[in-house]
């Protein structure tokens, strides 16, 4: 919305939402404390707030203000009831869907922003229907515009998208949203489809980059067990026209809000549908990805002569990814609860990410002794004393390490496992410590 705001001088945006706490932080004067971290978002933000961008808790006013509603809202893996563990809970849209048939005036255009199962927008529709029974002078056109960005090159993503998809039935609503994008996107990247189609387009798309990943790290495993080198055979199959070079980076597995999330809701919706094997497929992709990061910690104890109890690691990141303090499904947090259970001491280091988080993603406060963890300021700290420094998210910061000195103060003998292949795995090497990389054989 604000890279809308940014772009479109004309259109007034405003975000709302219940939580006031959160609004409050979307207004605050100091831009390094908005809610999200995301390079040069603070930019746009800056450029925009005040002026054709607004931050509120005036839901209905906002609301019956608008043209177009962008419902935004998150919809997690159900916890409980049908379809716990796979389906996507809709409350929150279904909540929005009820603001909008309370709130709106006029014709309105409601879009689906929210990455949603396929089909959704028929619920959407059922519930503005009700609201109008005899029209009222009140109409919707409900379509979906589902988000591909991805966090850390959010903005970049948005201001240059590969495509912008928008599904729909009524044309002239059609025509207002791709009218927006219009504003700096080329007319050929804004792809029209029928709603189901762009529904289903995003949980495609995301199932198809995960099961890459899951791919590149199943054939890492390999490597590593015959000699050959992921990063070489990355990129002679990246340079397959057919294949791509992106997306082939081995890691700890993939983490992030969406791509465990939309696979299970899309193999969850296989199953509806009767399609088993489609579904048993596509939940492979998950199964792989957690065996991936069951693998590198049981690898760290299997090195450390089979016990980490009471041992000290140093683990460099904790966000799913750099330059983002988003930890959702982040690898680093299975990894380092199996090493807590193993009765590591972990020293854990992430530029972004605030000791509260790691707490909450835990399931514990900072403590010592065996099975405890505590935040550290630098690498430096995160060494000292350690029998392993153990690398979970590739911050650019993590390519420079003066490895002498973290050898140093390293219990020798000493251990990196690099995760990411981001380390300069020749240098710490050179310092004397023995170097696991992932993918190499
Ligand atoms: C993803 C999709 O890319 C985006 O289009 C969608 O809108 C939301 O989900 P995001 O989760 O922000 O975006 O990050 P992404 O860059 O896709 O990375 C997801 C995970 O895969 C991260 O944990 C990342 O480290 C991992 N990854 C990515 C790899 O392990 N190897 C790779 O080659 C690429």
């Amino acid at each position: 919305m604000a890279v809308i705001a940014d772009r479109c001088l004309e259109v007034q945006v405003t975000v709302v939402d219940l939580n006031a706490e959160r609004i409050a932080a979307w207004n605050d004067p100091d831009f390094s404390k908005l809610p999200v971290y995301e390079p040069g978002l603070d930019g746009v933000v800056a450029r925009a707030r005040g002026r054709n961008l607004h931050f509120s808790t005036a839901v209905d006013e906002a609301i019956g203000e608008a043209d177009m509603v962008f419902i935004s809202v998150n919809t997690p893996t159900k916890t409980r009831g049908l379809g716990a563990g796979q389906a996507s809970d809709l409350k929150w849209v279904e909540a929005s869907a009820r603001s909008v048939a309370r709130a709106a005036r006029g014709h309105t255009i409601v879009v689906e922003k929210s990455t949603l199962p396929v089909r959704t927008a028929e619920v959407i529709q059922k519930i503005l229907a009700a609201a109008t029974p005899n029209g009222d002078g009140r109409s919707f056109s409900v379509l979906s515009n589902p988000e591909f960005l991805a966090e850390g090159t959010a903005i970049p993503d948005l201001e240059q998208p590969d495509r912008v998809l928008i599904g729909g039935e009524d044309p002239a609503a059609i025509a207002a949203l791709a009218g927006v994008y219009g504003q700096w996107v080329p007319s050929d990247r804004i792809l029209t489809t029928n709603l189901w189609s762009s529904e289903l387009s995003k949980l495609t798309a995301n199932a198809f980059l995960a099961q890459r990943i899951s791919s590149i790290n199943g054939i890492a495993a390999f490597c590593e067990a015959t000699g050959a080198d992921v990063r070489e055979v990355a990129k002679a199959i990246g340079a397959d026209s057919r294949i791509g070079p992106k997306f082939l980076q081995a890691g700890p597995g993939f983490g992030g809000s969406c791509f465990q999330k939309d696979i299970l809701n899309l193999v969850y919706l296989c199953r509806h549908y009767g399609l088993e094997e489609v579904a048993a497929y596509w939940e492979q992709v998950v199964a792989l990805n957690h065996w991936q990061q069951r693998r590198i910690a049981r690898l760290v104890v299997t090195r450390l002569f089979g016990t980490v109890t009471g041992k000290r690691i140093g683990v460099l990141g904790f966000a799913f990814k750099a330059d983002t303090n988003d930890t959702r499904e982040s690898p680093a947090i299975r990894v380092c609860q199996d090493l807590l259970e193993e009765g590591a001491i972990l020293q854990i280091l992430d530029p972004k990410v605030p000791e509260g988080q790691i707490t909450a993603d835990l399931g514990q406060p900072a403590g010592t002794g065996e099975g405890s963890w505590q935040q550290v300021a630098d690498v430096q700290q995160a060494a000292s004393g350690a029998d392993a420094l153990l690398l979970l998210t590739e911050w650019q910061q993590f390519a420079g390490i003066d490895w002498p000195e973290v050898a140093a103060v390293m219990r020798q003998p000493a251990w990196l496992f690099d995760a990411r292949a981001r380390a300069d795995g020749a240098a710490a090497r050179a310092a004397g410590l023995n170097v696991w990389t992932v993918g190499e054989g």
